[in-house]
């Protein structure tokens, strides 16, 4: 179960009258959800994001991996990719063998030393090729896709196309023609979903499904938490008032580093569905306790312009301290509570959202809680939070340059 806090940390700066205030604009953005013509909100209903048959091709395809004993390789970018790391990182052991971790990402850079050292790294290993791109055209995983196709042909002569798997967009992606033609397994996604609200379709469960995790716990949590989300529309409420009170920044504060990659999915879908128009909340991660001995000098002394969104995990595990009677969790969780004191006193306010304990479902609940937040954050400032046009300025300027040669 999910719970928020943003009382205590954020004393004078949100009050219950400013709350209040935002009723009418929370009821136009349920209508909003409810509103069947707006595009891009597929994610909303769990059961239409991924079908019973996909999940058992998603399971079977597992299965075949594990029988071979090979390494997935995830070539995704952006919204394509970051989910499934994020969870995997956060399910996995920090020390692990190879078998304990089976999905590695590639095609998120443009460097040729990862992919060199990636081919290196496969070389005495079986692989399969999970290429998941929504529109079949976005340049980085392209390019790695390219290259790591041209090394599957040369391990894999006759049977190559049996280890590719093309996750797109059900219609309008040259990938699922080319999925086709070639015999590769073919995961489409919906299109009315886009990649930063897509974790919970095939683009994220494949390989959290290789990985580990229990995919139908963690669509359950979803589930649960699509029933009622208004704890997630406080959440949007409580950032919008900091907001227009100078708040520009938002700082995901996290205190298990296997939560990092969570923080990078957060950021990319807050950070994509809100910059735009010149408006939005800038968000940035922040890892404690190490960030304590950086970044967190501007938390407490610097400009008032940031403000913590603060995950709790409660029970980080019963590991304790060498010659106290007192477990590393139960520390982390005193650490978070003080830290959030001093930066008050800072001017830094602090909300704090928490969970009981890593988990597939309480993962699901909190990714549903982050899309609800998002998107009604977006709604909130009067911008389209399912679009991304300043990500196309860049690639247009890249084209530029290399539309003769790429
Ligand atoms: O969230 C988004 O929409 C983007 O980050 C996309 O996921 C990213 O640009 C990759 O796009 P595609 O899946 O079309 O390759």
């Amino acid at each position: 179960m999910i719970t928020l806090d943003y009382k205590t940390h954020c004393a004078g700066h949100i009050t219950q009258k400013e709350i209040d205030s935002y009723k009418q604009k929370l009821q136009d953005v349920k209508e909003k959800f409810n509103n069947k013509n707006i595009d891009m909100q597929g994610w909303l209903d769990i059961d239409a994001t991924i079908s019973k048959q996909q999940l058992k091709q998603i399971k079977d395809l597992k299965n075949k991996i594990y029988s071979s004993h090979s390494v997935l390789v995830v070539i995704g970018v952006g919204g394509s990719y970051l989910g499934a790391e994020a969870f995997q990182k956060a399910t996995t052991n920090y020390f692990v063998d190879f078998n304990d971790h089976n999905v590695i990402f590639a095609g998120y850079n443009l460097s040729g030393e990862y992919l060199e050292n990636l081919i290196k790294y496969l070389d005495n290993k079986n692989f399969y090729i999970n290429y998941i791109s929504k529109s079949g055209t976005t340049l980085e995983p392209r390019l790695a896709f390219e290259t790591l196709l041209k090394y599957a042909k040369q391990r894999y002569p006759n049977k190559f196309n049996e280890r590719i798997i093309i996750t797109t967009n059900t219609t309008g992606s040259p990938l699922s023609e080319i999925a086709k033609q070639n015999n590769y397994h073919l995961l489409s996604m919906p299109n009315n979903i886009g990649g930063r609200y897509s974790i919970l379709t095939a683009v994220g469960m494949l390989p959290l499904c290789v990985c580990g995790l229990d995919i139908d716990e963690m669509l359950k949590g979803a589930r649960d938490a699509s029933k009622n989300y208004d704890l997630a529309l406080e959440y949007a409420v409580a950032r919008d008032i900091l907001y227009n009170k100078g708040y520009k920044v938002e700082a995901f504060t996290i205190y298990e580093p296997k939560l990092s990659d969570l923080a990078s999915w957060w950021q990319q879908l807050f950070g994509e569905t809100q910059g735009k128009e010149k408006k939005g909340i800038f968000p940035i991660c922040n890892i404690n306790t190490s960030n304590l001995h950086s970044i967190g000098q501007y938390l407490q002394d610097g400009e008032d312009i940031i403000f913590e969104t603060v995950l709790r995990v409660k029970d980080l595990g019963n590991f304790k301290l060498a010659n106290v009677d007192l477990t590393y969790s139960e520390l982390n969780n005193i650490v978070l509570d003080q830290v959030a004191v001093a930066h008050a006193i800072g001017n830094t306010p602090s909300i704090v959202i928490s969970i009981d304990k890593i988990s597939a479902y309480n993962f699901g609940e909190l990714v549903y809680f982050f899309f609800i937040a998002a998107a009604a954050g977006g709604f909130l400032l009067g911008i389209n939070p399912y679009d991304q046009p300043g990500v196309e300025e860049y690639k247009k300027q890249i084209k530029l340059k290399t539309k003769d040669i790429l």
